[in-house]
């Protein structure tokens, strides 16, 4: 079957499973007693030794147009003292209950956002010194920073490096000018090379950038020229994520024409595009769904390891039981809880301020749950699964049915594998290992399309 019929069949709302069970099938929330013991046990028994922590800045000066992130828009830099101190307590809230924070070493620290370097150096100091302070490192500790390259200065990552971080992830998006001035994003090719540039002379050891396909206005020729740009820089790592069009979640993408917008097998060429050069001439190894990473760099030998990892920041090379998200509306997780702290400003804010764990909700994983979460996380990973029960062998065979006939994916005996032709369907598979998307059909959108 041709691929223009394949994605008329196929290009359906799907999750982009960071999590299982996805977020709009949470419930059975843990209550903040419950979530502190379930870190508590995490890191007096787990095996995988040392934890991860996220911390989120969800500030940034302008707002472009096709973001999704969880962010807040603004230019007064007042609220950047308010803000740490208020992370500042919840983590000293967590130093109170779980005092195992401070002697299981702290395996990754990642700032993510909105936008990290919205802080000055010296409120991220102000910030990191205290955390710090309190969390052992061992000498593969790695620290990675999102940095947007027009906010963010030689001083900012000249502080991050000397506290130790080591990675460093550019937003780029598309370097066109047309494409950009749609999306709100003017930035400049010298800009982010200039980042690049210091962030080597600095001594990061990884440097990614972060490109997007399927942007209004986005052709062959433009999204040729961003990957050329981008293999003539040479990024260690690169993320190149398909738009995420969810309009009933972030309303600001409702500037966007139907007509300007690449959708199916036009969408899809865009990213075989970017893929082919990448690959063929940059050397570079696809990484998972949307990443590609240079032989050299920690996410390329995590994949020949077998340790790569999927969660909520993403494709990352180090899995530890424990991932604990700091900031306005961040997710923890744990292997048998996810937690979700609030998602409105002031509301964190008070919560914060009255010595409180901002709970805003979670998910208490049933034996299930944690089934299908190590299912859907091998196939994203790896591209294959054993599925050992066989009445789940009899349910996803004949949920894969189309898809087995159509050569996209291989079932034999107790292994399912995705074939090279289903690889840009690999999200449609994963939902035939989701159980609760199986038992229960969302009512309204919440998913963006699988391609
Ligand atoms: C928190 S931002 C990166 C840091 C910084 N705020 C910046 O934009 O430079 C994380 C990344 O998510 C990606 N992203 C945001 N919205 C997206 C969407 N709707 N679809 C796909 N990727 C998206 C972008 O590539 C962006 O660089
Ligand atoms: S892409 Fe980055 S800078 Fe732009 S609005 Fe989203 S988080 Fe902020």
């Amino acid at each position: 079957m041709n691929f223009s019929l394949l994605t008329k069949k196929y290009d359906v709302p799907a999750p982009r499973y960071t999590s299982y069970p996805t977020v709009p099938y949470w419930e059975n929330s843990p209550t903040t007693t419950q979530w502190i013991h379930s870190i508590r046990k995490t890191l007096q028994t787990s095996k995988n030794p040392g934890w991860s922590l996220y911390v989120h800045i969800p500030f940034c000066e302008s707002l472009c147009t096709f973001c999704g992130c969880n962010n807040s828009i603004t230019r007064n830099h007042a609220v950047e003292t308010p803000y740490v101190e208020q992370v500042l307590a919840e983590w000293a809230q967590y130093l109170k209950e779980v005092p195992e924070l401070r002697t299981q070493p702290l395996q990754v620290l990642h700032l993510g956002g909105g936008t990290p370097t919205f802080l000055s150096p010296q409120s991220l100091k102000q910030l990191l010194t205290p955390i710090l302070e309190s969390t052992r490192r061992e000498a593969s500790f790695e620290g990675s920073v999102e940095v947007d390259p027009r906010k963010t200065t030689r001083e900012h990552l000249e502080l991050l490096r000397s506290l130790g971080f080591n990675r460093i992830s550019l937003g780029v998006q598309d370097l066109d000018p047309e494409v950009q001035r749609v999306i709100h994003r003017n930035q400049t090719l010298e800009q982010t090379l200039a980042i690049t540039q210091i962030a080597r002379e600095l001594g990061y050891e990884s440097v990614n950038w972060d490109l997007i396909y399927g942007l209004p206005l986005q052709t062959l020729e433009k999204i040729e020229r961003t990957a050329e740009a981008t293999l003539a820089a040479k990024p260690d790592r690169i993320a190149l994520y398909s738009f995420a069009l969810v309009p009933w979640i972030k309303p600001q993408q409702r500037i966007f024409k139907d007509s300007d917008l690449p959708v199916g097998a036009e969408k899809r060429a865009l990213y075989e595009k970017a893929r082919s050069l990448l690959m063929e001439r940059g050397g570079y190894r696809e990484i998972g769904m949307d990443h590609f990473a240079l032989p050299s760099d920690g996410l390329s030998q995590s994949m020949d390891s077998g340790r790569l990892h999927r969660n909520f920041m993403g494709y990352v090379d180090q899995r530890t039981d424990l991932l604990l998200g700091l900031g306005v509306s961040a997710i923890s997780e744990t292997p048998e809880c996810f937690h979700q702290n609030e998602k409105v400003l002031n509301l964190y804010s008070q919560r914060t301020q009255q010595g409180e764990i901002p709970t805003h909700r979670g998910h208490l994983l049933t034996d299930e749950d944690r089934q299908a979460r190590e299912q859907i996380l091998k196939l994203m990973t790896q591209w294959k699964v054993e599925i050992s029960d066989s009445n789940e062998q009899k349910v996803i065979r004949e949920m894969l049915s189309e898809m087995i006939t159509d050569r996209l994916v291989e079932i034999d005996g107790s292994n399912l594998r995705i074939l090279p032709e289903g690889k840009p369907f690999l999200r449609n598979a994963c939902m035939a290992l989701d159980r609760r998307l199986r038992a229960k059909q969302p009512h309204a959108r919440v998913f963006s399309q699988a391609l």
